[in-house]
């Protein structure tokens, strides 16, 4: 009573009171609302939903069985795209194949039933970083064991590793491609998602930056934290902080939530393959669920790589350095939380007291 007078001097002046605070309620209700919509997790970050997914084969080469990964150049395959009709192919079938291929996977998705989604994942795995210069060097036992641990050594860096120039040059060669494509109507990425990791957003960088990219499918590429490589031992899966990723890549969106430290790596413990399979297909879950673009580009590592190959019911098919696999998912979502695989122990080998020695090539 005693305040009244105070919070409520007179008409006007109450009314004029009450539109910001309306109007910030209406801000936090929407806030609410839209943060809702963009995210189905729950605090834990498990979804009370899961997508099935598969290849749909026919596309493209590397996805067939009698296709061999060892000799398979995708540079001079076309990406690996089947010369094929489509069902959807329409009175002008002389058009471009890759225009053709587009219509129909956008032709996959108008016609699809309630809850199946088909996408086109470009799979990139960065250029040659330095760590994999190291792991040539010491031998894969002695890098696993021991060489891996440390930051660098004689003279080189693997912490969050750079490419070399030769895997500069693997990024430059796929940039060629998509510049030779392009003009044959290769369906440009609507989104580029890159791992936080140095190498991957370099790779990433030098494939797309520079492109004749039409208006609305610039190279505007997301940082995801579950994109990155096996996590944990291994200082070259250790990311940099957001800080320094935002410094150095100030083009790359780093997605809501990315924490300042890199919070999952740890110097005693690996990933093992089946939580990494977990990891990517939570991924996955996120971009299905959240991202309605169907052509995407996925900048990552061989590791990962081959997690959401073995998600989506694809074929093993090794990458090297700067190799791309593009391929197509249909998704069926499904009720139910994805189940989680039972905690494994750290992969790889115990580590070695002093540098094992180099064996002799
Ligand atoms: C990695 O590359 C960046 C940018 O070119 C450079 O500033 C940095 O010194 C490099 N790091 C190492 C360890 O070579």
């Amino acid at each position: 009573m005693l305040l009244g007078p105070s919070i409520f001097p007179g008409r006007f002046c109450n009314i004029n009171r009450s539109i910001p605070i309306l109007f910030a309620f209406t801000v936090l209700a929407l806030f609410f609302v839209m943060h809702g919509a963009t995210s189905m997790e729950g605090e834990d970050g498990i979804r009370p939903f899961h997508f099935k997914y598969t290849t749909v084969k026919g596309y493209f080469l590397q996805s067939e069985d009698g296709t061999d990964p060892l000799s398979f150049d995708f540079r001079n395959q076309n990406f690996g795209l089947i010369d094929r009709e489509y069902d959807t192919d329409g009175a002008d079938s002389k058009e471009e194949q890759w225009r053709r291929f587009e219509a129909h996977a956008r032709r996959l998705n108008e016609k699809s039933e309630n809850g199946v989604q088909y996408k086109v994942l470009f799979l990139g795995r960065h250029g040659q970083g330095w760590h994999n210069v190291a792991e040539e060097k010491y031998g894969t036992h002695a890098w696993d064991c021991y060489w891996s641990m440390l930051d660098g050594a004689d003279g080189i860096t693997w912490l969050d590793a750079n490419l070399t120039g030769l895997g500069q040059g693997q990024a430059t060669d796929v940039n060629e491609l998509w510049k030779a494509l392009l003009p044959k109507g290769i369906p440009v990425p609507e989104t580029f998602y890159v791992s936080p990791l140095t190498r991957a957003m370099e790779t990433a960088d030098l494939t797309f930056k520079g492109l004749n990219l039409p208006e609305d499918r610039r190279y505007d590429p997301i940082g995801k934290e579950l994109l990155r490589e096996a996590i944990g031992v291994h200082t070259c899966d250790r990311r940099s902080t957001a800080s320094h990723i935002r410094k150095t890549f100030s083009h790359v969106k780093l997605e809501h939530g990315f924490s300042e430290e890199d919070t999952l790596w740890t110097a005693d413990y690996r990933e093992p393959a089946s939580a990494r399979k977990y990891r990517l297909e939570q991924l996955l879950d996120d971009i299905f669920e959240s991202d309605g673009n169907v052509f995407l580009s996925l900048t990552s590592h061989s590791g990962a790589i081959g997690s959401i190959l073995e998600a989506i019911g694809h074929r093993p098919f090794g990458l090297e350095t700067g190799g791309v696999i593009p391929t197509v998912v249909r998704a069926e979502k499904v009720h139910g939380e994805r189940a989680k695989p039972p905690h494994e122990p750290s992969e790889g080998p115990l580590p070695c007291a002093s540098p094992p020695e180099v064996l002799p090539n």
